[in-house]
């Protein structure tokens, strides 16, 4: 994620920056920092974590003559969140300055160009090596559009970021790729943002940047070209009617809902650096050094532990790698036996959760080799695993977690695929028809969102009033019945169980009835026949059924909910989605606190 903001002025620009970092810190938080232009000096300001920290350091007098300049909020994806990887960052002579939000994936090469050329670097950011790329441009070009179009030539990856130069003070540059960036327009005054709260006490007139754009603005002017051609591109400007507590919502009611919205976006994310461009082979630098287990061991609680359930099932039939799945205040307590041959695999969003990180102290002491999977860059569990994997979703804000799971899943698939080539369980052939199957799916996901959305507000009304529900599956689909049902009753207080669809006849069947509905998954895959029969039981004891299922299942229930049809396990990123917006629209429509459920906290550092 990363929060990014750019100010070109009347107004002393430094409040304006930090006013504008303060409603962007949902992106990020680990590390804040700004810069601006004055007395022909770029001054710099860069503080490691929350913003107060950037604003005790704020004491010199250049602070107050300053009316233009850049600000970012870090959420760290390459180096650690200290000072040193702070934004903006500098180029080698010290004489531009530049804000980023994204990943430029072929970093690591652009970076070995300058070290051939004995230049050092400060940080270990990806951005670094972005301006020092631009500073280079202009020592070719020697005019800034020019250079930053033949830096842009060169970076794979995805950016937004906002530029100043010492030699052009009040002038800034900022550009787009897949990464969000809004230009606002003000009265001898103008704006860029990662997202529009940043500037909307000033502005309410925007113009939404579009890839490969790139915006040239001083106080009372701008222009927009295609950053790769220079040419000019004629944009509309739009009026904003949100008021500033929707606008950190993204215009969303909740964040949860919001947050279930990105999640396209989030694997597009997960995605970035990791698929080799022509052999569609998965590249993980980060497993890079560590042996394909013979067996996996994964611990988790709540969200993450039915994401550890759901990549056993992926696990075991694409890299044929056996799995045990453990919920980390269990394993905790009991005797570890240890096996040298696995490697334990630690699922965390927030990476601090007492009873996962309980579990991983454990196992490193008993000499075993961890790993951790998470969200949070320089969380306990990222510090203390021996290896650690980013899902890079960007911070979570709802309680109820939604694109965390997302991510993990993204990434566990990944992982799998990884491992499935070094194990030869898949060949590259299966390997590619998988990777293109989930580089399409951000897109796919993206056009059926509001759809699947409308069709839960549709169906939860005749379900609102129900005291308990049954969510269903078989296969991978057990682990998203099981999350279905934890996602209903933390946010509508509804009590669900989730269940095996086959586990049913031995004791839970029982308590069928008209006012017990089920919800079942049924998706077009090798047991849906099994689901099928265990529908009719259901049916016979006169109990009620929503059935998410896919084209073609020719299912007889009470609602039948179809969601589109993709590669085999990636079905599971179109069901998820539809189990979180039944949760919440149902929550909604009951009137519940969506995104601060009572008796929950975010992240559960107590045992
Ligand atoms: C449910 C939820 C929790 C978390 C659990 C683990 O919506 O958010 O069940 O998944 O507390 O948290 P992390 O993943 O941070 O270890």
């Amino acid at each position: 994620m990363c929060g990014i903001i750019a100010y070109t002025g009347h107004r002393p620009s430094v409040p304006v920056l930090i006013q504008g970092l303060k409603s962007l810190e949902y992106r990020g938080y680990d590390s804040a920092g700004l810069s601006f232009v004055h007395m022909n000096k770029l001054h710099l300001f860069r503080a490691s974590g929350k913003l107060e920290a950037l604003e005790s350091k704020l004491d010199t007098g250049a602070v107050i003559h300053a009316t233009s300049g850049i600000g970012h909020t870090r959420w760290a994806t390459h180096g650690l969140p200290n000072e040193i990887n702070a934004h903006p960052h500098l180029d080698h002579n010290s004489d531009l300055a530049l804000v980023h939000n994204g990943i430029i994936e072929n970093f690591q090469e652009l970076k070995a160009e300058f070290a051939d050329c004995g230049l050092a670097f400060r940080s270990e950011t990806d951005t670094e090596v972005l301006v020092c790329l631009i500073a280079k441009g202009m020592e070719r070009h020697g005019d800034m559009r020019q250079a930053i179009s033949w830096a842009l030539r060169q970076v794979e990856g995805s950016f937004a970021f906002a530029l100043i130069s010492r030699s052009n003070p009040g002038t800034i540059w900022a550009a787009r790729r897949s990464s969000p960036l809004i230009f606002g327009q003000g009265t001898g005054e103008n704006f860029v943002a990662s997202d529009i709260p940043a500037f909307l006490p000033f502005t309410r007139e925007v113009v939404f940047l579009e890839d490969d754009e790139l915006v040239e603005m001083t106080s009372n002017e701008w222009r927009i070209f295609n950053s790769l051609t220079l040419e000019p591109v004629t944009k509309k400007v739009q009026t904003i009617a949100w008021d500033v507590q929707a606008a950190q919502k993204g215009g969303y009611r909740h964040f949860m809902l919001k947050e279930i919205f990105e999640q396209p976006q989030v694997i597009a994310d997960c995605l970035a650096g990791r698929v080799d461009r022509e052999t569609k082979g998965v590249v993980l630098k980060e497993l890079e050094s560590l042996q394909v287990p013979k067996r996996l061991h994964i611990i988790a609680c709540g969200t993450s532990y039915h994401a550890g359930l759901w990549g056993k099932y992926v696990m075991e039939s694409l890299a044929g790698i056996p799995v045990d799945v453990e919920i980390a205040s269990e394993f905790r307590y009991k005797p570890l036996i240890h096996d040298p041959s696995k490697i334990y695999l630690f699922i965390s969003q927030s990476g601090e959760t007492a009873d996962t990180l309980a579990a991983l102290y454990l196992v490193k002491k008993q000499g075993g080799i961890t790993l951790g999977l998470c969200n949070v860059l320089g969380s306990s569990l990222a510090r203390e695993a021996h290896h650690v994997v980013y899902t890079q979703a960007g911070p979570e804000i709802s309680v109820a977690s939604t694109k965390a799971m997302c991510s993990q899943l993204a990434l566990i698939f990944l992982i799998t695929l990884y491992w499935a080539r070094h194990n030869l369980s898949l060949d590259s052939k299966a390997i590619e028809e998988a990777v293109c199957a989930f580089e399409d799916l951000p897109d796919m996901l993206s056009k059926t969102l509001e759809h699947t959305r409308n069709t839960a507000t549709r169906i939860c009304k005749s379900y609102s009033e129900v005291r308990s529900f049954f969510f269903l599956g078989r296969g991978l689909y057990f682990p998203l019945a099981l999350e279905g049902a934890l996602k209903l009753k933390e946010i509508s207080y509804i009590h669900a169980e989730g269940y095996a669809a086959g586990e049913l006849k031995h004791g839970p069947i029982a308590l069928i009835e008209p006012d017990l509905p089920t919800f079942a998954l049924a998706l077009k895959d090798d047991l849906l026949g099994k689901v099928k029969s265990n529908l009719k039981e259901i049916q016979a004891r006169k109990g009620k059924i929503i059935a998410l299922t896919q084209p073609g299942s020719e299912l007889d229930v009470n609602d039948v909910w179809e969601i589109p049809v993709t590669w085999g396990p990636l079905n599971s990123f179109f069901v998820l989605p539809a189990l979180q917006l039944f949760a919440y629209e149902t929550a909604v429509y009951l009137g519940k606190d969506v995104d601060q459920p009572r008796n929950l906290a975010k992240s559960v550092t107590v045992e």
